[in-house]
């Protein structure tokens, strides 16, 4: 008698999610899943041997860049490029700028904000590592890097760029070569060196 209780009081209705249940679960999980993976480059730099992440140059720091490269001309390299403000800058003052950036999300930001702006087309973004770019091409080269890669970055540059290469550097000097121009102060110190070797 107890058993055949048992048997007819069993539940008969199972959980199932209801439709809305379901797509709402499928949306915060495909939400979840598609931030995660534009956040990755974002992320990524700190856990490489050294750190650079992406911290835009200020308006100063434009500014001084713009002073350092006066009466210059050329083809000119932003290691680093960022969102592209600095290879727009540039683009605008008359030289072939060019941005080397491994945030694929930046390269596609960057090279978005040129092609809208009519006095900057010919500039280019490449999606690749700075360490593994060759410096060599270039007359005028752009860094704003950490203080922990200038050293190695100093090599790099003394190995490949041209003699009478400018090097601006921002917020970071470079080690041991000597500036031929300083402009600006604190954090927006940009730094002017000609590669001479
Ligand atoms: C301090 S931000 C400078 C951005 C830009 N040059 C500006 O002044 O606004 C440094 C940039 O270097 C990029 N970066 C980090 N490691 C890199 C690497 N190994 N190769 C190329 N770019 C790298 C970061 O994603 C970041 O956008």
């Amino acid at each position: 008698m107890e058993l055949e209780y048992l048997q007819t009081t069993e539940p008969t209705s199972t959980h199932k999610l209801s439709p809305i249940g379901k797509a709402l679960i499928y949306t915060t999980g495909g939400l979840a899943v598609g931030v995660s993976i534009i956040c990755i480059p974002f992320v990524s730099p700190a856990f490489r041997k050294i750190c650079l992440p992406y911290v835009p140059a200020t308006t100063d720091q434009i500014l001084g860049v713009t002073k350092a490269l006066a009466g210059r001309s050329g083809r000119l390299l932003d290691v680093g490029s960022g969102d592209g403000r600095i290879v727009i800058t540039a683009a605008k003052l008359g030289f072939k700028a060019e941005g080397v950036e491994l945030n694929r999300w930046l390269v596609y930001y960057a090279r978005i904000a040129s092609l809208l702006d009519n006095q900057c087309r010919g500039s280019k973004f490449y999606r690749k590592d700075l360490w593994k770019f060759d410096m060599k091409p270039y007359e005028n080269i752009v860094i704003f890097g950490v203080e922990q890669m200038m050293k190695q970055f100093e090599k790099k540059l003394l190995e490949e760029a041209n003699p009478g290469t400018v090097v601006v550097a921002c917020r970071f000097p470079l080690p041991n070569m000597v500036p031929v121009e300083t402009h600006g102060h604190g954090v927006d110190t940009v730094w002017k060196y000609v590669v001479n070797r």
